[in-house]
């Protein structure tokens, strides 16, 4: 590996994106307010951040530990990984020898961060709440989660519980407008608005979307169009839903099936994409009869189940259609 390999030029862009402060966090700022005061009337609990990927649950913690802690980050925090396959016994340890070493150069709580602890199994957080019952005394315990509902009681019990919210379209347009400038990515509005909405709250998406997206341009002249964003993601472009749904509505069945298939090849999508897709653009559809949105999506919904139980593509392909031509019927009475 050349040296030029480490440089920060080379990192994904979530990672040399990530919020080096508190004030980088953006559209979480109930989170971070009620935190800092924690921290500056020196009553830092036991924290609980959950909620979805790319929320910014792991950059609060780290922005904030190293608030906290500036050059003595290393020292005084320990970040673990709960869903490592290592168990609970290597993560006792860990934290064991890392909260019983006497501090010597400063005082105050140590900190131990447990990213993705849903994983862990009921019985790991057993032990884990003794662990940190334990600690107490010179430790504070911040435990990441996407679904507090996976957590033990016990162990939800002895935190103080944040909820991260999917982020506000607008503050992850402050984020990537910010690095747009700085990567020099030439990007149209409807591809930036449209990425923006696809990634439905997740900053993590948002940057990788557009870093794969401007990697997939031949030269850095190009404006990225929303025809490329689509892509990258890998969601049918609304218009060819429509195009799909109109054919199916006024076409015989054949030129239906073909219109599908040659949108699926052509996109490399796969049908459960087409019928996300196809119940998106539904929810926008005005029809007279409700006995329509409901047929479709209920069957579509059935449809789905049985392709994620391996049903096979073809046969689903038409049930797609033959349910979406017979709903519509209602539309007719
Ligand atoms: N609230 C936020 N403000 C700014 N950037 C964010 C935010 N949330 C996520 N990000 C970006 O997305 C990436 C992933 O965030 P992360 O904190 O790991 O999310 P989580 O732990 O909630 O899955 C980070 O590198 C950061 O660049
Ligand atoms: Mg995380």
């Amino acid at each position: 590996m050349s040296g030029n390999n480490r440089n920060v030029d080379n990192l994904p862009w979530v990672e040399k994106y990530r919020p080096n402060k508190l004030d980088e966090v953006y559209g979480q700022n109930e989170v971070v307010s009620t935190v800092r005061r924690f921290v500056s009337e020196g009553k830092l609990p036991h924290l609980l951040f959950y909620g979805p990927p790319g929320t910014g649950k792991t950059s609060t913690i780290v922005a904030l530990a190293r608030e906290i802690y500036g050059n003595n980050y290393s020292n005084m925090v320990l970040e673990l990984n709960a869903s490592d396959d290592r168990g609970i016994d290597v993560v006792r340890n860990q934290i064991k020898e890392f909260a019983s070493t006497r501090q010597i150069f400063s005082k105050g709580f140590k900190l131990i961060i447990l990213d993705e602890a849903d994983a862990m199994t009921n019985a790991a957080q057993n032990a884990l709440r003794r662990i940190i019952e334990k600690y107490t005394k010179n430790t504070r315990f911040c435990i990441l989660a996407n679904y507090a509902h996976k957590l033990t009681p016990a162990l939800l019990s002895r935190c103080t519980r944040f909820r991260f919210q999917p982020l506000p379209i607008e503050s992850m347009r402050q984020r990537i407008d910010n690095v747009i400038v700085k990567e020099k990515v030439k990007i149209s509005e409807d591809a930036l608005n449209a990425t923006l909405k696809l990634s439905k709250g997740d900053m993590r998406k948002v940057l990788n979307v557009i870093q794969a997206c401007q990697a997939g341009q031949n030269s850095n002249e190009n404006e990225i169009d929303e025809e490329l964003v689509y892509e990258c993601i890998g969601t049918p472009k609304p218009n060819d839903i429509k195009m799909i749904l109109n054919s199916i509505m006024n076409e015989d069945w054949n030129t239906a099936y073909f219109t599908m298939e040659r949108i699926k090849v052509t996109q490399g999508l796969a049908l459960v994409d087409l019928i996300e897709g196809i119940v998106e653009v539904l929810e926008g559809y005005e029809l007279k009869n409700e006995e329509t949105r409901i047929s479709i999506l209920s069957r579509l919904g059935d449809i789905e189940y049985s392709i994620s139980h391996g049903g096979n593509e073809r046969v689903q392909s038409s049930a797609v259609i033959g349910v979406i031509k017979s709903s519509f019927e209602y539309e007719m009475v």
